[in-house]
């Protein structure tokens, strides 16, 4: 990825922070025309088969679990197995830190009304049948039953932020999400930190600032072959209690350390692997 890129990219992985209460307007062409291209030509370090689907939301409708839907919005389409999960949200991030680059507001979603979004991405996609709609009772994400075959992992709102309308919900979410873990609880071994130099301490700093699903933040990196191998996985076990794929947050997390660590220069060369039941960068 060329230089420039990865810089402003890195840069609005600094700035971003979820926006959940949206203004009614739309994005402009030019804005539209720039992400489509930039989606067409998406550059990541491993092959894949993510599907990014851009649409527009009814206004008023209740896609989202706060009820509040942004008019332009991006489904993000996969297996879910973890390594295809994982990759879809490493591809979905690099969206979200394009949007951010151009001033658009956004947040992640792995809640969503599936009947909503079957409208707009398609039944075979996001339908009922597929999956009962469980969580809370209120219809939003699939519960406990993770489905074969591809189907709507996540979706990402995109908008501009409504100043005026913060509701407790959002500001009580945006103070959840400032607070993120220090460096040394997200280590497998705290101690590799001193064998690190100071490049890949900031790029795993800039790493720790990905979003993730209730901000559980549970990834941990790994340090081997002397640290020329950063690991990035959740814990072996870990389950959340109501997000299904926690792998895609990994992913997530990992498009912040590739453009961290290409930004500081280096050959950096990116395998998703699968260990346990986890998925291993
Ligand atoms: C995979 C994923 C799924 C998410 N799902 C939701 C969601 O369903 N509803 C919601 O309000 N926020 C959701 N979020 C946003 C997180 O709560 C937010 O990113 C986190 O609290 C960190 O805050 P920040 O994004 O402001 O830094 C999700 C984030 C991720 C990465």
């Amino acid at each position: 990825m060329n230089q420039q890129i990865v810089a402003s990219l890195l840069e609005a992985a600094e700035s971003r922070h979820s926006v959940r209460n949206f203004l009614p307007d739309a994005l402009s062409d030019e804005t539209l025309n720039e992400l489509d291209d930039f989606i067409k030509e998406l550059e990541v370090p491993f092959a894949h088969h993510t599907q990014i689907k851009r649409f527009k939301a009814e206004p008023g409708k209740k896609l989202y679990n706060n009820g509040i839907n942004s008019p332009d919005n991006i489904a993000i389409l996969a297996q879910t197995d973890l390594i295809s999960v994982s990759k879809a949200g490493f591809c979905g991030q690099l969206i979200m830190l394009k949007l951010t680059s151009m001033g658009v507001r956004t947040c992640w979603f792995g809640h969503y009304k599936l009947q909503e979004l079957a409208k707009y991405v398609g039944k075979d996609l996001a339908a009922k049948e597929r999956i009962q709609e469980t969580t809370w009772g209120l219809g939003y994400g699939y519960g406990n039953v993770v489905d074969a075959g591809e189907r709507a992992i996540c979706c990402i709102a995109c908008g501009y932020a409504n100043p005026e309308a913060r509701r407790l919900v959002d500001k009580v979410a945006s103070r959840n999400g400032i607070g993120r873990k220090p460096l040394e609880a997200l280590m497998e071994n705290p101690s590799d930190l001193s064998i690190l130099p100071e490049t890949v301490i900031r790029a795993l700093n800039k790493a720790r600032l990905a979003p993730s699903a209730a901000n559980s933040q549970m990834w941990r990196f790994g340090i081997r072959d002397n640290g020329k191998t950063i690991t990035a996985a959740k814990p072996i076990g870990y389950k959340h209690f109501k997000w299904e794929h926690p792998d895609a947050d990994i992913g997530i997390c990992a498009a912040h350390l590739w453009l961290a660590l290409l930004n500081e220069g280096y050959f950096v060369q990116v395998e998703m692997k699968q260990d346990a039941d986890r998925r291993l960068l």
